[in-house]
């Protein structure tokens, strides 16, 4: 279903069916085919009508000082080149939490090699265990659920492991079967390669350890060019569920901070350098940079635009004034990988408290948010349209809305239709880092897969959304706008079959999403 038709449609009934079984359905029909395989035959864009998609645009950042060295191009191949080595840019954190740095090459006979290495602490200071993967990849087809995304399925032929310390062997004696190293646990001898799974042993020992390769059936390749002239290539895998669980199983619909190219990195990238020289024998030893003391103040930009997992695309903005616990956070949605079609804008605003250091990721500090305004803006007809279907005092002014006018939710008590909920309360974890050209940078609380929110202090996050930028400090009011943006879309096929669906799928996902 197109936006156009969605358009024609009556409001009346347009509220009927955002409440009706007829959206449950395709909300389920959409969460399964994000689980099974049986779904996934759903008419899709196949490379034949798309193999010369691509997209680029140029980011002007608001930062002044970003404004002139900054100008990029961004384009996005479908199908993804893939011939190479990429490698972490940082020590990464997945939800458990575990910290690791990765090390994929890929072959043009589509085998590929994957190297991770995993720490006990947040730095990547202190190997614990490597993982050799190695395995066969086949790209299928553009994702039909993730725009912008390729599909692809993986087959492992082999899993090694090695372990660097004696501590690493008896953590791991409490997580993985004896038989699975071939040996008992005690004759495990640190630096030696052990087989955890090949093409005739089942998955056992693989499940153990919570490791699962489904973040190669979701790829995607932006590479951008600088106006300097240099080329960076980024590799987005498909992301890690939060849940424990359901992470062996979980079929990625967003995608895991990127890997670079390692001839086409961002400079200058000692990690990059560390890791490609790693082997599974020589894990890379990270150093932490110095300890930055978190401070919130100033105004925060996304560096990119965002990818959620279930398809929500948007950049994000920050204000924090830590006088006064103050705080405003504007959510620009967009139906489209580069961000350049806006859908609604939300502003939320509220408070928030600093609390402890984070037990369990060194460096980094918990918080808790209050919300308690939320402006809504529709940027396009039918979302204005959808929101001006909702009911009297469920949603702003009823019959109110209209492209580009900006409503107050908050005699509402929200949106209903949107899912927010006022007030409302967040459990949140942050660090902040400095970037290769000593930009500060924020990280804020990954948001549970399942879509939940975390309004209980046993949800907070054990990892991180993509980071965003320090862009001033001391500014008070985030009025400006933060991406005016250049668009040229190179694209052929700007056809978006399930451009509404994914629309409404965005709103009724927002329910859980909320705000941050
Ligand atoms: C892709 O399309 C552009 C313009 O439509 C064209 O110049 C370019 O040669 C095409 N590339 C490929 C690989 O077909
Ligand atoms: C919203 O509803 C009002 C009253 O029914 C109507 O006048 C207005 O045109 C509608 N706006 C949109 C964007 O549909």
């Amino acid at each position: 279903m197109k936006c156009a038709e969605a358009g024609n449609m009556s409001n009346g009934r347009l509220s009927h069916l955002l409440r009706g079984v007829w959206l449950l359905g395709l909300l389920q029909a959409v969460f399964v085919a994000g689980t099974g395989s049986k779904l996934w035959e759903v008419p899709t864009t196949s490379f034949t009508s798309s193999s010369n998609h691509s997209e680029s645009l140029q980011w002007e950042h608001d930062c002044q000082y970003r404004h002139l060295q900054d100008r990029v191009r961004i384009t996005a191949d479908i199908p993804p080149r893939l011939d190479g080595t990429w490698v972490s840019t940082r020590c990464e954190v997945r939800p458990g939490p575990e910290f690791l740095t990765r090390s994929y090459t890929f072959h043009p006979s589509r085998h590929f090699q994957a190297l991770q290495h995993y720490y006990t602490d947040s730095g990547c200071e202190d190997p614990a265990y490597s993982l050799m993967i190695k395995g066969k990849l086949r790209l299928r087809q553009a994702s039909w659920i993730t725009q912008g995304a390729t599909e692809a399925e993986h087959h492992l032929s082999k899993v090694g492991i090695v372990v660097h310390s004696l501590a690493a062997k008896q953590r791991l004696a409490s997580r993985l079967p004896p038989a699975c190293l071939g040996t008992t646990l005690g004759r495990v001898v640190p630096g030696k390669l052990y087989e955890l799974y090949n093409t005739r042993a089942g998955r056992g020992c693989l499940v153990a350890l919570g490791f699962s390769m489904l973040e190669m059936e979701l790829i995607r390749v932006e590479t951008q060019y600088h106006s300097h002239g240099g080329k960076v290539q980024e590799l987005f895998l498909g992301d890690v569920h939060t849940d424990w669980t359901q992470r062996t199983q979980y079929r990625p619909t967003g995608y895991q901070h990127p890997l670079q190219h390692v001839m086409h990195h961002i400079h200058p990238c000692p990690v990059c350098a560390l890791v490609y020289r790693s082997s599974e024998q020589r894990p890379p030893v990270l150093h932490r940079g110095p300890a930055l003391s978190l401070s919130l103040e100033g105004h925060w930009v996304s560096q990119r635009c965002e990818t959620r997992p279930n398809v929500l695309f948007l950049t994000r903005e920050f204000t924090f004034n830590p006088d006064q616990h103050a705080w405003e956070g504007i959510y620009r949605h967009y139906s489209d990988p580069v961000c350049s079609q806006p859908t609604f804008t939300i502003k939320a605003s509220g408070h928030y408290a600093q609390g402890n250091p984070s037990v369990k990721i060194s460096g980094a500090t918990e918080f808790v948010f209050k919300v308690t305004q939320v402006k809504v803006t529709a940027e396009e007809e039918s979302t204005a349209k959808l929101l001006n279907g909702t009911r009297p005092g469920k949603c702003g002014r009823a019959g109110g809305w209209e492209v580009g006018l900006e409503q107050d939710v908050t005699p509402t008590a929200g949106c209903n239709l949107l899912g927010i909920k006022l007030p409302h309360k967040e459990y949140e974890l942050f660090k902040t880092e400095l970037d290769h050209r000593k930009h500060q940078l924020l990280f804020t609380g990954e948001r549970p897969t399942d879509g939940s929110s975390p309004d209980r202090p046993q949800e907070r996050q054990t990892s991180f959304q993509a980071p965003m930028m320090l862009c001033s400090i001391g500014e008070t009011h985030a009025s400006h706008g933060f991406n005016s943006m250049q668009v040229q879309l190179a694209a052929s096929g700007t056809d978006r079959p399930v451009q509404f669906l994914l629309l409404m799928l965005g709103c009724m996902l927002f329910s859980w999403l909320c705000c941050f």
